[in-house]
């Protein structure tokens, strides 16, 4: 058996958590590989709406079982908050269905303070971090000082936490601010920090694993697996505009280092798209909209950061910047959501090309900020598709709109999505 891989070829945002959803009753085990609490997993389930951050969005199926990998980093007081709602909501017992990699790292409340005062300080240069402390987390599992989930059970983590805090409180005052005057979730520093011991209670009771022996021995056993991507191939740390990315590896490379299974073992890779493009935070955006098409759809979309709850830059479908996504991530299935947003609109347009300088460049080149896009336009479909429960029934437009991504990006597209709901998703394959 291999691990099959599903994750964002945009900017993060695509709809993920949901198609994980509908995949979910097809694996017996879903797992988180990177990234952290910035990600925010919408998923609709009978009526109720949850937005995941940090566990695996196979939480809801109570068959499948949930892996936070060791490329992941965890904040125990947001992770807290998950575990709670899903009890409240929906009678959900996280602790028996979720495992958690000794090797994942801790964010520490010093990370947020950090992330909150560093973003502060780049003036116009902001990356528009979602401040969940996810950079200085990462610098600091890379630096080799890093707390990893593991030490928790530890004799000296309080030593450990206290050294590494007051190595942050020592950098902090470098900026000159006075910590005092920031909040983390409402908090002041101090009662945050109080929260967060407090929610080490829980994080203690979740089942810690070497996941990586774990996974193993789950792919002998034939079970399935699938990891679940987080953010966006174009924010990757590597091959995202850079500065303007996150911190981890979100390429279906970062599965191989994110649970510790061999390159060998990686099965079907899924991608997600948009039928067109959002982003938030800052940085490159070629098809970025700033018009009242721009506003339709980002009313049409509901298109508002599910973590920070920021309103998303919103455009047009940008095909060179999909095709870089297929190529990094070496995609075998597409997955097209949301096309229902664009239910309305009499035209559509399709980013093919840029110019870029004097030339016109059907790739994403290193310079992205300077690229003006080439539009197609495409007949919009001008009918609801909340009805549709077959491909049989698309409207021409819509077929004409799939196959041409299809064509353009030389990858068959699997499924379409139609709405928000579990049941608005068409399988073209089936
Ligand atoms: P950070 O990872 O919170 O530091 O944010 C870095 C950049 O990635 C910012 O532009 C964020 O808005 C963006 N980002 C981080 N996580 C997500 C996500 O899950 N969806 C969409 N954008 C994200």
């Amino acid at each position: 058996m291999k691990v099959d891989v599903l994750l964002g070829l945009q900017w993060g945002d695509e709809g993920k958590g949901k198609i994980v959803d509908v995949l979910s009753p097809h694996y017996d085990m879903i797992c988180r590989f990177q990234g952290g609490p910035n990600a925010g997993h919408t998923i609709e389930c009978k009526g109720q709406k949850f937005i995941l951050h940090t566990i695996p969005s196979g939480i809801l199926n109570p068959n499948t079982l949930n892996i936070i990998g060791n490329g992941v980093i965890i904040d125990p007081f947001i992770l807290q908050k998950e575990i709670n709602m899903l009890a409240e909501k929906a009678g959900i017992d996280v602790v028996a269905n979720l495992l958690i990699s000794r090797r994942s790292h801790l964010i520490l409340p010093t990370h947020r303070l950090m992330d909150a005062v560093q973003e502060a300080s780049k003036g116009a240069g902001k990356i528009g971090s979602t401040l969940k402390g996810i950079g200085p987390a990462y610098t600091d599992r890379t630096a080799r000082h890093g707390i990893r989930s593991g030490d928790v059970f530890t004799d000296n983590f309080k030593a450990k936490y206290e050294e590494l805090r007051n190595r942050h409180l020592q950098i902090i005052n470098t900026y000159n601010v006075d910590i005092k005057n920031i909040t983390i979730d409402g908090f002041d520093f101090e009662a945050y920090e109080q929260q967060w011991f407090s929610s080490l209670e829980i994080f203690r009771k979740l089942k810690q694993i070497d996941a990586e022996f774990f996974i193993q021995e789950q792919l002998k056993a034939n079970k399935r697996i699938l990891a679940e991507g987080a953010q966006g191939t174009l924010l990757d740390v590597d091959f995202g505009a850079y500065p303007f990315v996150t911190s981890s590896n979100t390429i279906a490379a970062g599965v191989c280092t994110g649970l510790g299974i061999p390159p060998s073992s990686v099965g079907e890779v899924y991608g997600i798209a948009k039928a067109y493009c959002t982003r938030v935070g800052n940085g490159p955006f070629p098809t970025e909209l700033l018009d009242e098409t721009g506003d339709k759809l980002r009313k049409n979309g509901h298109e508002f950061g599910s973590t920070t709850g920021r309103p998303r830059r919103c455009g047009w479908l940008d095909l060179p910047a999909l095709r870089y996504a297929i190529m990094l991530n070496g995609v075998t299935r597409l997955i097209i959501t949301k096309t229902d947003v664009l239910n309305d609109f009499e035209t559509i347009q399709v980013c093919h090309a840029y110019e870029w300088g004097s030339e016109i460049v059907n790739y994403l080149p290193y310079d992205y900020n300077n690229v003006k896009p080439l539009y197609r336009p495409h007949p919009g479909w001008n009918c609801s598709l909340d009805e549709i429960r077959h491909v049989d029934n698309f409207p021409v437009a819509l077929s004409d709109y799939i196959r041409m991504i299809e064509n353009e990006t030389g990858v068959p597209v699997d499924m379409v999505s139609t709405g928000p709901d579990r049941n608005q998703i068409i399988n073209l394959r089936a």
